[in-house]
């Protein structure tokens, strides 16, 4: 593996999947792996589960951590070409990512897109130019347009958690106050596609009429626009909210008949619910199912190591 940036980078998703439940049982098997070798997460937005998760697998493995909060406490950055550099961009990109490239074996990156230019932000120029001009291998840490470790460990959750060959998975669309960014949908979708064709799961996405994600990204789902009979016989219920793509970045109501509760719970096969946090309690994911039996957000949370340890210990060995 050279970057890690979507289901693309991945041969089968069974085997990366059962290569992290290896490391999952035996931690520490490969620490050496990593020895002095350099790792560098690069954040331009907040995190708490992909900052320390990711360190964590990166110690696991042997590796030194550096962390640089580039939105507080770097240089404020240019990304264009061919600007004359007299306002309030200080540092391009260029030399940036040149520099990190130097300190480090590998590089995270975190960029959350603006929700209001479609185009700019589904190109990722950002991440592309931060690949090109690093040189050493990238980890998406969370990009404009997906969230690859997130989706990797969802699945890895899934099939921990299955009690059936080929489960039911529902990514339900949630109700909330913000315009969020459609990167967690995006990428859980491409890789639950994936995973249908695999034979792994079968897989629906519901969600309200104007919500409709790029189809690139829900190519082989089941798209329903009435949660109910989404629900009937679900393994599964995958609660995210995100904005319109359509209409870029639009949000058209809070509609409350959305969130997941546990009336809703009874339509299904039992189903384990999951979120990939942070979650606003009462609006995306009621209470009563966040602190109930069906909630598998904590040990979801929890497999962010895995699916990170995994991804650090194949670049690692493509590029030793
Ligand atoms: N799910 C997730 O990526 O959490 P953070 O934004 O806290 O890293």
């Amino acid at each position: 593996m050279k970057n890690f940036f979507s289901v693309r980078d991945v041969d089968n998703v069974e085997t990366i999947v059962r290569e992290a439940l290896a490391l999952k049982a035996d931690p520490y098997n490969e620490g050496n792996l990593g020895k002095n070798k350099t790792l560098g997460l690069v954040f331009l937005n907040p995190s708490l589960r992909t900052r320390l998760s990711t360190q964590k697998a990166a110690m696991n493995l042997g590796m030194n951590v550096m962390i640089m909060n580039m939105d507080k406490d770097g240089w404020a950055l240019e990304t264009q070409d061919g600007v004359v550099m007299n306002g309030s961009t200080v540092e391009h990109i260029r030399e940036a990512a040149a520099v990190m490239g130097e300190y480090c074996d590998v590089l995270g990156l975190r960029s959350f897109p603006s929700l209001k230019d479609k185009a700019a932000d589904y190109s990722e120029d950002l991440f592309n130019k931060f690949v090109s001009f690093c040189g050493v291998p990238v980890i998406s840490l969370e990009s404009a347009t997906r969230h690859p470790l997130q989706s990797l460990t969802d699945i890895i959750t899934i099939m921990e958690h299955k009690s059936t060959v080929r489960p039911k998975v529902v990514l339900a669309w949630a109700p909330h106050v913000k315009a969020l960014p459609q990167a967690v949908p995006n990428s859980f979708s491409e890789w639950m596609c994936r995973a249908q064709e695999e034979g792994l799961v079968e897989f629906v996405v519901s969600h309200p009429k104007g919500y409709e994600l790029n189809e690139e990204f829900t190519n082989g789902a089941v798209i329903s626009n009435d949660l109910n009979d989404a629900l009937q016989g679900a393994d599964f219920v995958y609660v995210k909210n995100w904005s319109a793509y359509k209409d870029y970045g639009a949000v058209y109501s809070v509609d409350e008949s959305w969130m997941m509760d546990n009336e809703k719970l009874k339509l299904t096969n039992n189903a384990k619910v999951m979120h990939c946090l942070p979650v606003r309690r009462d609006l995306e994911l009621s209470s009563e199912i966040l602190d109930g039996p069906n909630s598998l957000v904590i040990k979801e949370a929890s497999n962010r190591v895995w699916a990170a340890q995994v991804v650090l210990k194949r670049i690692l060995e493509s590029n030793n």
